[in-house]
Protein backbone atom coordinates (compact mmCIF):
# COMPACT_ATOMS: atom_id res chain seq x y z
CA UNK A 1 0.00 0.00 0.00
CA UNK A 2 1.19 3.46 -0.70
CA UNK A 3 1.04 6.36 1.61
CA UNK A 4 -0.21 9.93 1.31
CA UNK A 5 2.58 12.41 2.28
CA UNK A 6 0.32 13.24 4.84
CA UNK A 7 -0.22 9.54 5.90
CA UNK A 8 3.82 9.41 6.44
CA UNK A 9 3.86 12.93 8.32
CA UNK A 10 1.11 11.32 10.68
CA UNK A 11 2.70 7.70 11.15
CA UNK A 12 6.13 9.80 12.13
CA UNK A 13 4.36 12.80 14.74
CA UNK A 14 2.69 9.44 16.31
CA UNK A 15 6.35 8.01 17.49
CA UNK A 16 6.52 10.85 19.35
CA UNK A 17 3.38 9.80 21.96
CA UNK A 18 4.36 9.10 25.33
CA UNK A 19 1.95 6.69 27.46
CA UNK A 20 -0.23 8.89 30.13
CA UNK A 21 -0.09 12.56 27.75
CA UNK A 22 -2.34 15.03 27.07
CA UNK A 23 -2.66 15.49 23.86
CA UNK A 24 -3.37 18.93 21.72
CA UNK A 25 -4.97 17.71 18.83
CA UNK A 26 -4.81 20.35 16.06
CA UNK A 27 -7.37 20.28 12.91
CA UNK A 28 -7.41 19.34 9.27
CA UNK A 29 -7.20 16.21 7.13
CA UNK A 30 -3.73 15.77 7.92
CA UNK A 31 -4.76 15.99 11.90
CA UNK A 32 -7.59 13.23 10.78
CA UNK A 33 -4.73 11.04 9.67
CA UNK A 34 -2.30 11.02 12.94
CA UNK A 35 -6.11 10.22 14.92
CA UNK A 36 -6.11 7.45 12.76
CA UNK A 37 -2.47 6.64 13.38
CA UNK A 38 -3.25 7.31 16.96
CA UNK A 39 -5.87 4.72 17.70
CA UNK A 40 -4.18 2.38 15.93
CA UNK A 41 -1.32 2.30 18.60
CA UNK A 42 -3.50 2.96 21.85
CA UNK A 43 -5.22 -0.55 20.33
CA UNK A 44 -2.00 -2.41 19.69
CA UNK A 45 0.15 -0.92 22.69
CA UNK A 46 -2.75 -0.22 24.96
CA UNK A 47 -1.78 3.37 25.74
CA UNK A 48 -3.78 4.98 27.56
CA UNK A 49 -3.63 9.11 26.50
CA UNK A 50 -6.59 12.09 26.68
CA UNK A 51 -6.68 14.58 24.06
CA UNK A 52 -7.86 18.31 24.32
CA UNK A 53 -9.22 18.47 20.18
CA UNK A 54 -9.13 22.12 18.77
CA UNK A 55 -11.94 21.77 16.49
CA UNK A 56 -16.24 19.97 16.84
CA UNK A 57 -14.77 18.15 13.85
CA UNK A 58 -11.38 16.90 15.61
CA UNK A 59 -13.38 16.07 18.37
CA UNK A 60 -16.21 13.89 16.30
CA UNK A 61 -13.10 11.77 14.75
CA UNK A 62 -11.16 11.20 17.89
CA UNK A 63 -14.89 9.59 19.59
CA UNK A 64 -15.62 7.79 16.69
CA UNK A 65 -12.24 5.90 17.09
CA UNK A 66 -12.19 5.85 20.56
CA UNK A 67 -9.51 8.16 21.79
CA UNK A 68 -10.64 10.15 25.17
CA UNK A 69 -11.16 13.47 25.72
CA UNK A 70 -10.43 16.23 27.85
CA UNK A 71 -11.11 20.08 28.03
CA UNK A 72 -8.85 22.67 29.45
CA UNK A 73 -11.29 22.92 32.35
CA UNK A 74 -9.26 19.95 33.58
CA UNK A 75 -6.02 20.51 32.04
CA UNK A 76 -4.19 24.08 31.73
CA UNK A 77 -1.21 22.52 29.90
CA UNK A 78 -0.30 19.80 27.43
CA UNK A 79 2.37 17.80 27.10
CA UNK A 80 2.19 17.81 22.86
CA UNK A 81 0.39 19.01 20.14
CA UNK A 82 0.45 17.84 17.16
CA UNK A 83 -1.87 19.82 14.19
CA UNK A 84 -1.38 20.45 10.48
CA UNK A 85 -0.95 23.81 8.49
CA UNK A 86 -1.40 25.47 5.41
CA UNK A 87 1.49 26.99 4.77
CA UNK A 88 5.13 26.85 6.44
CA UNK A 89 8.49 28.43 5.80
CA UNK A 90 12.66 28.26 6.70
CA UNK A 91 11.57 29.93 10.16
CA UNK A 92 8.93 27.37 10.71
CA UNK A 93 6.15 30.06 10.81
CA UNK A 94 2.85 29.57 10.06
CA UNK A 95 -0.28 30.23 8.40
CA UNK A 96 -3.39 28.30 9.39
CA UNK A 97 -6.84 28.48 9.68
CA UNK A 98 -7.99 26.86 6.42
CA UNK A 99 -10.38 24.46 8.27
CA UNK A 100 -11.61 27.84 10.49
CA UNK A 101 -10.26 26.36 13.30
CA UNK A 102 -7.42 28.81 14.08
CA UNK A 103 -8.18 30.06 17.37
CA UNK A 104 -8.98 27.05 19.18
CA UNK A 105 -5.69 25.99 17.59
CA UNK A 106 -3.38 28.70 18.56
CA UNK A 107 -4.48 28.07 21.87
CA UNK A 108 -3.84 24.71 22.28
CA UNK A 109 -0.27 24.72 20.44
CA UNK A 110 0.67 27.16 22.39
CA UNK A 111 0.52 25.57 25.97
CA UNK A 112 1.75 22.55 25.01
CA UNK A 113 5.20 21.59 26.29
CA UNK A 114 6.03 20.52 22.08
CA UNK A 115 4.49 21.79 19.12
CA UNK A 116 4.79 19.23 15.99
CA UNK A 117 3.33 20.17 13.00
CA UNK A 118 2.80 17.57 10.24
CA UNK A 119 2.64 18.71 6.36
CA UNK A 120 3.07 17.61 3.14
CA UNK A 121 5.50 18.96 1.03
CA UNK A 122 3.19 21.30 -1.08
CA UNK A 123 2.97 23.56 2.74
CA UNK A 124 6.67 24.64 2.59
CA UNK A 125 6.80 28.08 1.21
CA UNK A 126 9.88 30.65 0.86
CA UNK A 127 7.37 33.22 2.34
CA UNK A 128 4.38 33.32 3.74
CA UNK A 129 0.95 34.56 2.33
CA UNK A 130 0.01 33.26 -0.98
CA UNK A 131 -2.45 31.61 1.33
CA UNK A 132 -5.00 34.01 2.37
CA UNK A 133 -4.04 34.78 5.92
CA UNK A 134 -7.77 33.95 8.18
CA UNK A 135 -8.43 36.34 10.69
CA UNK A 136 -11.54 35.32 13.18
CA UNK A 137 -13.76 38.28 13.83
CA UNK A 138 -16.63 39.03 15.84
CA UNK A 139 -19.72 39.15 14.26
CA UNK A 140 -20.78 42.55 15.57
CA UNK A 141 -19.60 45.54 12.84
CA UNK A 142 -17.47 42.55 10.89
CA UNK A 143 -17.89 45.36 7.60
CA UNK A 144 -15.95 48.23 9.58
CA UNK A 145 -13.15 45.38 10.74
CA UNK A 146 -13.10 43.96 6.83
CA UNK A 147 -12.13 48.00 6.06
CA UNK A 148 -9.76 48.44 8.43
CA UNK A 149 -8.05 45.16 7.71
CA UNK A 150 -8.03 46.52 3.98
CA UNK A 151 -5.70 49.10 5.04
CA UNK A 152 -2.80 46.63 5.81
CA UNK A 153 -3.15 46.16 1.61
CA UNK A 154 -5.08 42.82 1.35
CA UNK A 155 -7.14 41.73 -0.48
CA UNK A 156 -10.52 40.73 1.67
CA UNK A 157 -13.00 37.72 1.60
CA UNK A 158 -15.80 37.25 4.50
CA UNK A 159 -15.86 33.38 4.34
CA UNK A 160 -18.98 31.41 3.08
CA UNK A 161 -20.48 28.19 2.89
CA UNK A 162 -22.33 28.37 -0.24
CA UNK A 163 -24.71 30.87 0.60
CA UNK A 164 -24.28 31.44 4.11
CA UNK A 165 -21.42 33.32 5.87
CA UNK A 166 -19.06 30.52 7.95
CA UNK A 167 -19.47 30.62 11.34
CA UNK A 168 -16.55 29.08 13.71
CA UNK A 169 -16.49 26.92 16.35
CA UNK A 170 -16.19 30.20 18.78
CA UNK A 171 -19.31 31.51 17.19
CA UNK A 172 -17.60 34.34 15.01
CA UNK A 173 -16.64 34.89 11.28
CA UNK A 174 -13.54 34.58 9.43
CA UNK A 175 -12.26 37.20 6.64
CA UNK A 176 -9.97 35.84 4.64
CA UNK A 177 -7.04 38.36 3.50
CA UNK A 178 -4.84 37.80 0.86
CA UNK A 179 -1.48 39.51 1.17
CA UNK A 180 0.20 37.59 -1.87
CA UNK A 181 3.44 37.83 -0.12
CA UNK A 182 4.24 39.02 3.57
CA UNK A 183 7.55 40.51 4.14
CA UNK A 184 7.07 40.61 8.49
CA UNK A 185 4.81 38.29 9.57
CA UNK A 186 5.53 38.89 12.87
CA UNK A 187 4.93 42.69 12.65
CA UNK A 188 1.98 42.22 10.57
CA UNK A 189 0.02 39.64 13.13
CA UNK A 190 0.88 42.40 15.82
CA UNK A 191 -0.59 45.16 13.52
CA UNK A 192 -3.74 43.15 12.67
CA UNK A 193 -4.05 41.95 16.55
CA UNK A 194 -4.61 45.78 17.95
CA UNK A 195 -7.39 46.25 15.43
CA UNK A 196 -10.66 46.14 17.65
CA UNK A 197 -13.09 43.04 16.32
CA UNK A 198 -10.23 41.08 15.62
CA UNK A 199 -10.21 37.76 17.91
CA UNK A 200 -7.10 36.18 16.13
CA UNK A 201 -5.06 35.79 13.26
CA UNK A 202 -3.87 32.50 11.24
CA UNK A 203 -0.03 33.47 11.41
CA UNK A 204 1.36 31.33 13.97
CA UNK A 205 4.98 32.96 15.19
CA UNK A 206 7.72 31.39 17.39
CA UNK A 207 5.38 28.15 18.54
CA UNK A 208 6.74 25.57 16.78
CA UNK A 209 9.56 23.10 18.14
CA UNK A 210 9.08 20.57 15.12
CA UNK A 211 8.09 20.57 11.83
CA UNK A 212 7.60 16.72 10.23
CA UNK A 213 6.69 17.35 6.46
CA UNK A 214 6.53 15.14 3.57
CA UNK A 215 7.13 15.33 0.30
CA UNK A 216 6.90 12.58 -2.63
CA UNK A 217 7.84 10.10 0.09
CA UNK A 218 10.54 11.67 1.73
CA UNK A 219 10.54 12.52 5.22
CA UNK A 220 12.23 15.60 6.86
CA UNK A 221 12.69 17.04 10.09
CA UNK A 222 13.10 20.71 10.67
CA UNK A 223 13.59 22.39 14.26
CA UNK A 224 13.91 25.66 15.07
C1 LIG B 1 -7.51 24.25 10.27
O1 LIG B 1 -8.11 25.41 10.72
C2 LIG B 1 -6.16 24.53 9.70
O2 LIG B 1 -5.35 25.33 10.45
C3 LIG B 1 -5.46 23.24 9.32
O3 LIG B 1 -4.45 22.92 10.20
C4 LIG B 1 -4.88 23.44 7.99
O4 LIG B 1 -5.91 23.96 7.17
C5 LIG B 1 -4.28 22.18 7.40
O5 LIG B 1 -5.28 21.38 6.90
P1 LIG B 1 -4.96 20.06 6.10
O6 LIG B 1 -4.23 19.17 7.02
O7 LIG B 1 -6.34 19.55 5.75
O8 LIG B 1 -4.18 20.42 4.89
Amino acid sequence: MEYSDKQIAAQEAVRYIKDGMVIGIGSGSTVNEFLYCLAARMRKERLQVVGIPASKKSERLATELGIPLTTFATYQNVDIAIDGTDEIDDQLYLVKGGGGSLVREKMIDLVAETFIVIASGEKKVKKLGSFPVPVEVVPFGWQATEQRLQQFGCQTNLRMVEEDIFVSDNQNYIIDCDFKEIDDAEALHGSLKQIVGVIETGIFINMVDKAIVADNGELSILEK
